[in-house]
């Protein structure tokens, strides 16, 4: 199966972050970082100094997920970092007027992959004017700011709904993200719906053992 797996180093022990980089290079395919600022979200995450020493260790791409106001202030920054993938909110670009799929090829003129993620209260179809430029749509199923949360499990339907849109537009290349509340519960049927990489935080890093719950997840 296409699936890729991709831990939220969110979750991962800050006091040993050695082991949560060394289990996603062993057993995933992507570490996903969030990026959060207290004003786009409720809370604070963390930044270039962490993402950078990831990037020293990582040997899977790195996935920046920006939950901040202005991101476009910190696309080249990231890429610098090495992101293979940065996403932003459509909130962020909403709440100073810029064009979303501008953004999108800011993104990509950087050798990114570009992403655009939306919140569980945003209609998926807001989404439908930038699917051309967008390399992967990050369809949150909490909302966005912390993780440990309850999964929506109307993001089925999101899901869906847009992978209906992109099947129906020929945009195959243009991949679902999923993250927020993932685990062996629901990787199935969000795979089913047409997501193809899972971010998972909790349920990787939380587990007794982070490496069988890669796996698990992985054979879905
Ligand atoms: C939440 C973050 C998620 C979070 C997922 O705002 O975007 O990536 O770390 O964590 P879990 O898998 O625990 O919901
Ligand atoms: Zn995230």
């Amino acid at each position: 199966m296409a699936v890729q797996l991709a831990p939220s180093i969110l979750a991962a022990d800050f006091l040993n972050l050695a082991a949560g980089v060394e289990t996603v290079n062993r057993h995933a395919d992507i570490f996903h970082l969030d990026v959060m600022d207290g004003i786009l979200v409720p809370n604070l995450s963390f930044g270039f100094p962490v993402v950078d020493a990831i990037a020293k260790k990582a040997e899977k791409p790195l996935d920046v997920h920006l939950m901040i106001v202005k991101p476009w202030n910190y696309f080249q920054r990231f890429a610098k970092s090495g992101a293979a993938m940065i996403s932003f909110h459509l909130e962020a670009a909403r709440l100073d007027g810029r064009d979303p799929s501008e953004l999108l090829r800011e993104i990509k003129a950087l050798g990114c992959k570009a992403g655009l993620a939306i919140n569980p209260d945003i209609p998926v179809e807001d989404l439908f004017p930038y699917l051309q430029e967008a390399d992967f749509i990050l369809i949150m199923s909490v909302f966005a700011g912390f993780g440990g949360q309850k999964f929506i499990p109307e993001s089925l339907d999101r899901i869906a709904t847009l992978k209906a849109e992109l099947v129906r537009r020929g945009l195959k290349d243009c991949k679902i993200e999923v993250d927020g509340g993932v685990g062996t519960a629901n990787a199935a049927a969000l795979v089913k719906a047409g997501a193809e990489i899972l971010v998972a935080g909790s349920s990787v890093f939380g587990a007794e053992d982070p490496a069988s719950a890669c796996k698990a997840l992985r054979q879905l």
